[in-house]
């Protein structure tokens, strides 16, 4: 039995001040158990994050990392610096940072692998665009940047990788891929992990759906064979959101 999980992905929102007054109100809530809670927000706010939901129910994550410890590499962060701030999770491949920029499966490799040395768990994204997924293309590229994703991964570092199927199309657009039509290609994504790996390593594995989901989708896509929680922009940037969607991905589990 997979443990669901449901990830916040704050992207450039919030600044500390922000950030503080979203913990400082979730802190107020009880705590829901049986998914696994993950807060992704910018780099700026992790510390104050690391602080204050240290030893909480929430987890902490970061939206990307470089993939050496140091070096001159100007405006990045290493793996390294994240582990020290307490990070749990690092997104990496985001379609977002694909497009805008120039993250390619060799790089998401990269940073997957230096994730794992370092004791991070990678939330890689992958996920086709719309012109591929109007051509039929869904499967081919989910299989394509998966495989390329887990070049040199280990049978057993895998049980630490989250995959997060995020159909480019439905990403902040309110166009959620159905989740009947999701489930399909992430257990697809499934059995091409099985194939890299074995059958008990991709029955392991966690993937999670992501692009417009919302508190009242959320468990559409929970009940679903395949998915394993969700990967959520917009609707995880207010605690009465983020909650919901925990709500609802708890009771899709029950
Ligand atoms: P969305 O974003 O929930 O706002 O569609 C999802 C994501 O980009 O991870």
């Amino acid at each position: 039995m997979r443990t669901p999980i449901l990830a916040g992905n704050w992207k450039m929102f919030k600044t500390i001040a922000e950030a503080n007054e979203f913990t400082s109100q979730l802190l107020a809530k009880t705590p829901i158990a049986g998914v696994e809670q993950v807060i992704c927000a910018p780099f700026t706010a992790l510390p104050a994050l690391s602080a204050s939901l240290k030893g909480s129910h929430y987890a902490l994550g970061a939206q990307n990392m470089h993939f050496e410890e140091q070096g001159a590499f100007t405006g990045e962060i290493s793996p390294l610096m994240l582990k020290e701030l307490g990070v749990a999770y690092v997104i990496l491949g985001h379609s977002e940072r694909r497009q805008y920029f120039n993250e390619t499966d060799e790089t998401v490799n990269k940073k997957t692998k230096a994730a794992l040395a370092h004791g991070l768990k990678p939330i890689v994204c992958v996920g086709e665009s719309l012109q591929e997924y109007e051509a039929g293309q869904t499967e081919e590229v989910v299989a394509r940047q998966t495989k390329l994703a887990l070049v040199g991964v280990e049978k057993a570092q895998l049980a630490d990788v989250v995959i997060a199927y995020e159909p480019i199309w439905a990403i902040g657009t309110g166009k959620s891929s159905s989740a009947d039509e999701a489930n399909k290609t992430i257990a697809y994504i499934r059995q091409v992990i099985a194939g890299l790996y074995d059958q008990a390593s991709a029955d392991a594995v966690r993937i999670q759906y992501g692009g417009s989901v919302k508190p009242d989708n959320v468990e559409s896509y929970l009940t679903q064979s395949d998915i394993d929680g969700a990967l959520v922009g917009g609707a995880s940037l207010t605690v009465d959101g983020y909650t919901s969607l925990i709500a609802g991905a708890s009771a899709a589990r029950r």
